[in-house]
């Protein structure tokens, strides 16, 4: 019974129901339909012990840029002082800190060595196939350095691109700090990208150096990357020819690898001859640190750039305010892959910044086992653990008997990011992993925003299940209506952030108009996250997802993740995804797509059974969140369509709910996952009422 809703939360969600003429025009935002009374304060003892304060949100609002001025010279060390904190004449290009001087890597690493921590561990790195290694502080000093020195020697400069397409393995973080050191900006393209994806990323960037593996292991096996290089800048029609000159390997795998002489150089071999001494190059604020490619809503991914001071404040100061980080004691453990901007901040940036003790795993949760990650917990004594509730869920999934088997009582701090938390999720999350103790932050931010936007702090808020709640100090935002006006508490609209801040994204590589339009078009003046919040009635903000996912069903608009949250508190469901398909009658209609939990997998086998749990789902929709958010169709499927970074792709789905052929769907981390759910659907199933 892990899913039954607690007796505490409110189950008087408004029964709504429109007159069938009254103007859709008059409900302005979303509907807020689903309650959450749960409430779980820090315990005294946290909350006493808590590096963030309440007077931290005191000292943000008297002044706003005193306080980032000051986290800036706190938690960063400059070589050039700066003077002025913002410039934002401008606008929507923001200039951070701009007359000062700094280096990242020197930020990451050098400064923990001079300051006499050569010796404390940076990373534990977890192997897939088990093999470890233990990097101190001193060790990446000299690996950086060697590799800083090797990249000078391949003719990269202050200001080139270089590529990185690696796995989960040391070499990745030494990769980035080692471009940081000389001032070329790093574009990380993810491991799991095609060769198409990397070359037009490549291309886009006019990167001069890709750094890459022989492989990487994954669910236990070594699968190749370099391959994917030798095709992405290979000479193809009518495509330039490619702006790379050389190619970095990595050994991991060790399997045999293609290899063109004077263009492929083994970064073991490159190390080796390098000096493991080397000056950083001290760069301006505003000097481009990296460009991380994301998706918007055309097909060409959109190079988010990000510079140098601001980002490292921000990544600093919420990595150790969010996370309670104490760098002496805490093992800290973010899941994330470095080819996501989660793991920039949060694996690289932000954890070296402030010299905490962090494992890297290489491989997947399940392998070889379902209790691989609480083994690691265990194995080094995790105390802080940031993942995604994608990941959660899959954990949810296959039990809470596998994690029990694990001593996980080191872990002290809960992280949640990438999507809306389910409730349920978000309680299973505290109850089995952080054993009813541990406080849990939600924290929403987005590739663009660089660093962590709005989260409960961990000593500070009550944190309510599902809710991100409040931006940090120093950051402001808030839900607005179509016309930009602020929302009442209990209303939705539009999640915005109406002030600078210094990890903004600084521009779309190369497009300053595309920038200007995706982000700052939608509300003049005000950056337009592209999701959909609500405030509650403490004004604590709730995230429903990109605004594309909001449906509108009989004129009231309904977020998926609502719906879902509802499906998951079933204790027959395991996952659920909500699309919004088109609908004569009421606009849109309301169809979800379910995986159900082990046992009641075979309930839906034949039609009749189907039929079953269809109404029973329904009926629990409805009961849940009123008979409006009652999905029209629900389909039972073996799986859901998953990008490599775990986000549901609903616009497959909405192929699927409307009867369409299913569009592009080469982005999906396995891609046999749309002929089982279009071979399972053959079997009718409607709506009855
Ligand atoms: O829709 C929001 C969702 O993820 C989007 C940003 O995705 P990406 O740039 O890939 O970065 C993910 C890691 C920061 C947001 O626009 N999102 C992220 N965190 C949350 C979230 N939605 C709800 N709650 C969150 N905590």
């Amino acid at each position: 019974m892990a899913h039954a809703r607690a007796p505490h939360q409110s189950r008087c969600a408004p029964e709504v129901s429109v007159p069938e003429n009254e103007s859709t025009t008059a409900q302005p935002g979303l509907e807020n339909l689903l309650h959450e009374t749960r409430s779980f304060p820090p315990s005294p003892e946290f909350a006493a012990q808590a590096n963030a304060q309440p007077a931290l949100y005191e000292e943000a609002r008297a002044d706003r840029l005193a306080f980032w001025a000051r986290q800036a010279n706190d938690l960063v060390t400059w070589r050039t002082p700066f003077t002025e904190t913002l410039d934002w004449s401008q606008a929507p290009v923001a200039r951070w800190f701009a007359d000062g001087t700094l280096n990242a890597a020197y930020n990451a690493v050098d400064r923990h060595v001079e300051a006499g921590l050569g010796d404390r561990v940076a990373i534990h790195f977890e192997g897939e196939p088990g093999d470890t290694r233990t990097v101190t502080y001193a060790e990446l000093q000299r690996d950086v350095s060697r590799a800083a020195n090797a990249l000078a020697a391949l003719g990269v400069e202050t200001g080139d691109r270089v590529v990185i397409y690696l796995p989960m393995v040391v070499e990745a973080v030494v990769a980035m700090l080692a471009c940081a050191r000389i001032g070329a900006p790093h574009s990380v393209v993810f491991g799991g990208f095609s060769a198409d994806a990397l070359r037009s990323r490549i291309a886009d960037a006019e990167a001069k150096l890709v750094i890459t593996a022989d492989g990487g292991y994954r669910r236990g096996a070594a699968s190749a990357l370099k391959p994917a290089v030798d095709e992405a800048i290979a000479p193809k029609e009518g495509a330039d020819p490619t702006t790379v000159e050389h190619v970095l390997v990595v050994r991991r795998t060790g399997q045999d690898t293609a290899w063109t002489e004077g263009r492929d150089v083994w970064w073991h071999d490159a190390l080796e001859s390098a000096d493991t001494t080397h000056t950083p190059v001290w760069v301006e604020a505003e000097h481009p640190l990296f460009i991380l490619y994301t998706s918007g809503t055309t097909g060409k991914p959109k190079g988010i750039l990000h510079t140098t001071g601001g980002y490292l404040t921000q990544a600093a100061y919420t990595h150790r305010n969010v996370f309670d980080l104490k760098a002496e004691s805490d093992v800290y453990w973010c899941t994330a892959d470095i080819g996501w901007v989660t793991g920039h901040s949060y694996v690289v940036y932000g954890p070296l910044l402030n010299g905490a003790t962090q494992v890297i795993y290489e491989g997947t949760p399940d392998s070889p086992h379902q209790g691989r990650w609480w083994e690691i917990v265990e194995k080094y004594k995790v105390s802080i653990l940031y993942t995604a509730p994608t990941a959660i869920r899959a954990c949810m999934k296959w039990g809470e008997e596998i994690p029990a088997r694990f001593d996980l009582s080191s872990l002290r701090v809960l992280g949640s990011v990438g999507e809306p938390i389910n409730p349920e999720a978000w309680m299973w999350y505290r109850r089995v992993i952080g054993g009813d103790r541990t406080p849990i932050v939600d924290t929403w931010w987005q590739t663009e925003t660089g660093a962590i936007m709005i989260s409960p702090l961990p000593g500070v808020t009550a944190a309510k299940p599902g809710s991100a709640q409040v931006p940090l100090p120093g950051i402001v935002a808030d839900v607005v209506d179509d016309e930009a006006h602020s929302v009442p508490n209990g209303g939705g609209g539009y999640l915005v952030l109406s002030e600078p801040w210094p990890s903004m994204l600084r521009g779309i590589w190369g497009d300053l108009e595309r920038f200007k339009d995706t982000y700052w078009s939608r509300f003049p003046g005000i950056y337009f996250a592209g999701d959909g919040a609500k405030k509650d009635e403490d004004g604590d903000i709730w995230l429903l997802g990109r605004v594309d996912d909001v449906m509108n069903v009989s004129g009231h608009r309904l977020s998926t993740t609502e719906i879902e949250s509802a499906l998951v508190s079933n204790e027959i469901v395991a996952e659920a995804a909500v699309v919004g398909a088109s609908d004569d009658l009421t606009g849109q209609a309301v169809v979800a797509f379910v995986i159900l939990r082990g046992e009641h997998a075979a309930r839906a086998a034949d039609a009749d059974g189907a039929a079953a749990v269809q109404t029973e789902l329904r009926n629990h929709v409805a009961k849940e969140i009123g008979p409006i958010a009652k999905p029209k169709r629900i389909l039972v499927v073996p799986e859901l369509p998953k990008t490599r970074s775990g986000k549901i792709m609903r616009r497959l789905l909405r192929d699927v709910a409307e009867n369409r052929t299913v569009g592009d769907a080469t982005t999906l981390a396995d891609s046999s996952v749309m002929e089982l759910i279009s071979a399972g659907l053959q079997k009718p199933s409607s709506s009855d009422d």
